[in-house]
């Protein structure tokens, strides 16, 4: 039955979060390094590309013979490891339906090719999961996001090597196993496009090690999809009740201007950005895909039978992301601005927030649409929100407008596009709690309904408090969005 403003009863509204970006506690309990531990904390004016999202082998060395004296933000996270039932109480206050949250892999497997898992680790989620179902919560939970055990960079340099897929597969039907009839909504890997943008954060590999590292990504893109239907075929056969998605980061490209060829480049761009989800949804390589591997002069290694578990095991939900819009234009003018994992050029009919990524809550909609006219299967918006700099007022109020104005304006476009027809399963605001950031790793860049009172150096006692914005998103709920 649907309710007068179109969503469904049931619409999972609620927030999502990742294991690295809130847990902390990164050598507790027996957990293993992973990727993400080895991201450092670099001020604004000192960022490059190799030292704060991917990793070199340099830097690696360093870090582990204790040379290095930077700052790791995520390895302490917001404390959520320690502080998660007064989180979770907080979440529910809200009226949350859902809560998105990873499985640090090296917390189940320290170093990722164990044959045993960490008891200590899946306890941990269990009491998690246990207690958000206390509150009618429903757990949406990723198997992977941006957290690839060291172990397997060390033995494997990661996702290049094939190994790393039964590595997965066998964490998957571990944490399948364990947390049957607990979660009902599962995730493989996060922005599964990063592979090819960052493969260090995505896949755990270091690139000055291979050759053609951008080959190699795409063999471990074709490692990953792999590993993502070998996931859905044993979740379907260990909790047939449960269901399992994808996640891309949803890139809208449009043109620069109405000139055929920069519609053309804009046409190619999103359809490299719906390759992930073409395979995930319809099974299979593209063609257009098969065209670039050939024009690169790449060649993948595809063993027997994969083609045929790509096309036997696509997901039952089409999840994603979506925080902006990008400019895709046959020439190297224009203003460019950044945005999430890759920069765009300037679009004169947009604001940016304070980081440059553009604000374009119409683009929600057209996205919406299109995905279901491409597949025709549920979608999930499992991540939207926006990045800001909060001032705490003398008497610890927070007025965050800006936060809701975005909020409301993209809740009003998929309100739409659910009434264009799109079949919608629920919504996920990012960062309902202040946490790391992923790309900075900064905690200025908030993203909460609730603060956490800690800066970017790690000062700060850690308290929670509540921003305007959590009143509003109580009220979004509570009237399944018709109270915006
Ligand atoms: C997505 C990631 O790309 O964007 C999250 O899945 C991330 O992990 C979010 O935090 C926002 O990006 P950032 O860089 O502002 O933290």
């Amino acid at each position: 039955m649907e309710t007068n403003t179109g969503f469904k009863d049931g619409f999972l509204w609620g927030g999502a979060t990742a294991a690295n970006q809130i847990e902390g506690a990164f050598d507790e309990d027996g957990k293993g390094l992973s990727s993400a531990d080895f991201v450092e904390y670099i001020p604004k004016d000192q960022r490059t590309k190799d030292n704060h999202m991917e990793v070199t082998t340099e830097h690696i060395q360093k870090v582990l013979s204790g040379e290095h004296t930077g700052r790791f933000p995520k390895r302490e996270g917001i404390d959520f490891y320690h502080r998660y039932e007064e989180d979770i109480k907080l979440l529910a206050e809200m009226g949350f339906k859902a809560f998105r949250l990873s499985i640090h892999w090296s917390r189940i497997f320290p170093k990722g090719y164990e044959a045993e898992p960490n008891e200590a680790g899946l306890a941990f989620y269990e009491k998690v999961f246990k207690t958000l179902k206390s509150y009618n919560i429903e757990p949406v939970v990723t198997l992977s996001h941006y957290e690839t055990p060291y172990g397997l960079t060390e033995r494997y340099n990661g996702w290049v090597d094939r190994a790393v897929v039964g590595h997965f597969e066998h964490y998957a039907k571990t944490v399948f196993n364990r947390y049957k009839g607990l979660v009902k909504y599962w995730m493989t890997f996060n922005e599964i496009n990063i592979i090819n943008i960052s493969p260090f954060t995505g896949g755990g590999i270091i690139s000055d090690k291979l050759e053609n590292p951008t080959e190699a990504s795409y063999q471990a893109l074709h490692h990953q999809l792999l590993a993502s239907s070998l996931a859905t075929k044993a979740l379907r056969e260990i909790d047939a009740d449960a269901q399992i998605g994808c996640m891309l980061a949803r890139m809208k490209h449009y043109p620069y201007t109405c000139n055929p060829e920069d519609v053309l480049k804009a046409m190619q761009e999103d359809q490299m950005n719906l390759l992930y989800t073409d395979v995930h949804a319809l099974g299979e390589y593209p063609n257009y895909y098969k065209q670039f591997l050939k024009e690169n002069d790449f060649s993948l290694k595809i063993e027997d039978g994969d083609l045929e578990t790509l096309k036997a095991y696509t997901v039952d939900y089409i999840s994603f992301s979506y925080y902006m819009s990008l400019l895709s234009a046959n020439s190297e003018e224009g203003e460019v601005t950044e945005g999430n994992l890759m920069n765009s050029l300037k679009n004169p009919y947009l604001e940016a927030s304070d980081w440059g990524w553009q604000i374009d809550p119409i683009g929600l909609r057209i996205v919406l649409n299109e995905f279901w006219d491409r597949y025709h299967k549920p979608l999930f918006i499992v991540e939207n929100g926006l990045g800001a700099k909060d001032v705490v007022e003398e008497d610890g109020s927070i007025h965050d407008t800006y936060r809701i104005d975005y909020l409301q304006k993209h809740i009003q476009e998929m309100k739409k596009a659910v009434q264009d027809g799109v079949d919608l399963m629920g919504y996920l605001a990012w960062g309902p709690i202040d946490l790391v950031s992923m790309s900075t790793s900064e905690m200025s860049k908030r993203y909460g309904f609730i603060y956490v009172d800690k800066d970017d150096d790690g000062n700060g006692t850690g308290n929670r408090s509540k921003k305007d914005s959590f009143d509003w998103y109580k009220e979004v709920i509570l009237t399944n969005g018709a109270q915006l």
